[in-house]
């Protein structure tokens, strides 16, 4: 397939940086926009560096219409990759007016702009959150929207904003991919998850013990009907995470139509676990207390991946211990910064 010109919004961004690779390898042309509030500037030299060629970043907030609009102007973008947006869970709680500011006027003041300039690709970062406590494991995409938080909140509202949007104009062709658990880091070890304050997610806090940054793990209920008590996720591969955008971007141009998949490996991992082949990938002790259960959490989140598999021929190709094994080789290597 031909290269396009694509806006990456959030390019800098953990998942973002990975899909700039993807989709650069895959002969795209793309211009991150970015606000730098939960990623690095130096991301954009050490993707530069990875790609041997200089990389576009702009600094802008994707609520700045402005911004948008020059972007538009000079870019002549073909589609877009949207992931500026906030994630944490419990930020969220407290803050929700800063969620749905981001994530919904964001997303509203990047579809305006995109329809000014007639440019109706868009692929959507959605979240396997919108499920809620699901009823059905592995979860199909058919399971209803739950909101158990704002943030999860933000990304079903998002769906539904695209989906009346799609259905008012067959010009729009929108690809929203529910992530699972991300995890790893590219093979360079030159970009990686690198949180700024204490991690909330698993394998970053898991990585900062490995490091010795962070003392103990804390591991949130052994009381769960999992197999061993522990709360089990589908971990997804950052780089398996970022090729499936590639692939919905390629099917978004050759069929014109839309696509709703999930974006997992199908299998789950309890906590013990991860930690164990964490362990084994990083060779250093991992110390770990069970402590009570973290408020909200769900006991079983897997993907049902038949239909990414399906519509983009997605499949994953890296196991968990190649996400323990890649995600060590970043945070224990000379290019992750840790807590600032
Ligand atoms: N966990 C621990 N200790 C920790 C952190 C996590 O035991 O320090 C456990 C959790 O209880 C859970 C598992 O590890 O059982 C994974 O927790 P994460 O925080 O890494 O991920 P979540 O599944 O809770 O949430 C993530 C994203 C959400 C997204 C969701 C979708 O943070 O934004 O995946 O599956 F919605």
């Amino acid at each position: 397939m031909a290269g396009r010109r694509i806006l990456l919004t959030g390019g800098a961004g953990y998942i973002g940086s990975h899909t700039f690779l993807a989709l650069a390898e895959a002969g795209h042309d793309v211009v991150i926009l970015d606000n730098f509030v939960n990623a690095r500037r130096s991301v954009v030299d050490r993707l530069a560096q990875i790609v041997g060629r200089p990389v576009e970043a702009i600094d802008a907030d994707v609520r700045d219409a402005e911004a948008l609009e020059a972007a538009f102007r000079k870019g002549g973008f073909e589609a877009v990759v949207h992931f500026a947006a906030l994630k944490a869970v419990s930020e969220s709680v407290e803050k929700p007016l800063d969620y749905f500011d981001v994530n919904i006027g964001g997303l509203m003041t990047l579809l305006r702009v995109m329809e000014a300039h007639d440019c109706r690709r868009l692929v959507f970062s959605s979240s396997a959150t919108v499920y809620g406590v699901p009823d059905e494991t592995p979860t199909p995409e058919t399971a209803d929207f739950r909101a158990m938080n704002p943030y999860g909140h933000t990304k079903i509202m998002g769906e539904q904003i695209l989906n009346w949007l799609s259905a008012s104009d067959p010009r729009w062709a929108i690809g929203a991919l529910r992530y699972f658990n991300p995890a790893g880091a590219h093979g360079s070890a030159m970009i990686g998850e690198d949180p700024r304050d204490i991690p909330n997610n698993l394998f970053p806090f898991i990585a900062k013990v490995a490091t010795g940054e962070l003392s103990r793990i804390r591991v949130f209920g052994n009381d769960y009907d999992t197999p061993d008590g522990t709360g089990v996720r589908d971990y997804i591969h950052v780089e398996d995470l970022a090729r499936g955008h590639a692939l919905s971007l390629d099917k978004l141009f050759e069929s014109g139509e839309g696509h709703l998949v999930n974006l997992g490996t199908g299998r789950g991992y309890s906590v013990l676990e991860v930690i164990a082949a964490y362990k084994r990938a990083s060779n250093r002790d991992l110390p770990f207390d069970i402590v009570d259960r973290r408020p909200g959490d769900v006991p079983i989140y897997v993907a049902s991946a038949g239909k990414a598999a399906e519509v983009l021929g997605f499949r994953t190709e890296r196991t968990l211990d190649e996400m323990c094994a890649s995600s060590w080789a970043w945070i224990s290597g000379p290019h992750s910064e840790g807590t600032e």
